[in-house]
């Protein structure tokens, strides 16, 4: 794999702003939840590094779970149709207060059909938490309940976000450069 600075055209959303916004959710959260017995559910591997540093800012008890999904189509930059759950939950959520964090909706499909099958386990409530959100590329419905924020229709990368499974690492999102990046084949 080629260096970060080697295929970033920009940095779009920097650390500081980052940890900012997260720090505001959290507290939201926090508030929104009071005395509400809160399950944070982590899609991997992509919301990982968002929901640690979420967990971190959310002041009250709370748990958290981690499932992966694997939509159709992985490897590709475009995801399809409908998810499978590769690693489902260890925990039973009937009756629980669920927050499912995501590090992006794109497509939207992953996060719909995700809410779909939770939906059946008959969880108290079940909402959604994204950092961020490419609007123009939606195609399935998803409400999303607290935002970081809107991006453009462009390919990201860091802060759990990643360019072919690397970068998942950079404490900011920036943005691909497509004319050096070169994949492996
Ligand atoms: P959706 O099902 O199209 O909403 O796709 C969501 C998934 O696609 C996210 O969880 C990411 O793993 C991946 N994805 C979408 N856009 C980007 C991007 O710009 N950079 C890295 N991954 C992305
Ligand atoms: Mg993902």
């Amino acid at each position: 794999m080629q260096n970060y600075q080697d295929v970033l055209a920009e940095v779009l959303i920097d650390a500081e702003s980052l940890q900012k916004r997260v720090a505001e959710l959290g507290a939201q959260i926090s508030a929104d939840y009071q005395s509400a017995d809160l399950l944070l559910i982590c899609i991997l591997r992509g919301g990982v590094p968002f929901m640690v540093d979420l967990s971190r800012n959310i002041t009250i008890p709370h748990m958290m779970d981690f499932m992966a999904v694997s939509s159709y189509g992985i490897g590709k930059r475009e995801s399809s149709g409908s998810a499978r759950v590769t690693l489902d939950l260890q925990t039973d959520i009937r009756d629980r207060n669920v927050l499912l964090v995501e590090d992006i909706v794109d497509s939207g499909h992953t996060i719909a059909s995700v809410l779909h099958m939770l939906s059946t386990r008959q969880p108290k409530s079940l909402k959604v938490c994204a950092l961020l959100d490419k609007p123009e590329r939606r195609e399935a419905h998803v409400p999303v309940d607290y935002l970081g924020f809107t991006i453009p229709n462009k390919f990201v990368f860091g802060y759990g976000l990643d360019l072919d499974e690397y970068f998942r690492n950079l404490p900011f999102v920036g943005v691909v450069d497509l004319e050096k990046y070169k994949p492996s084949e």
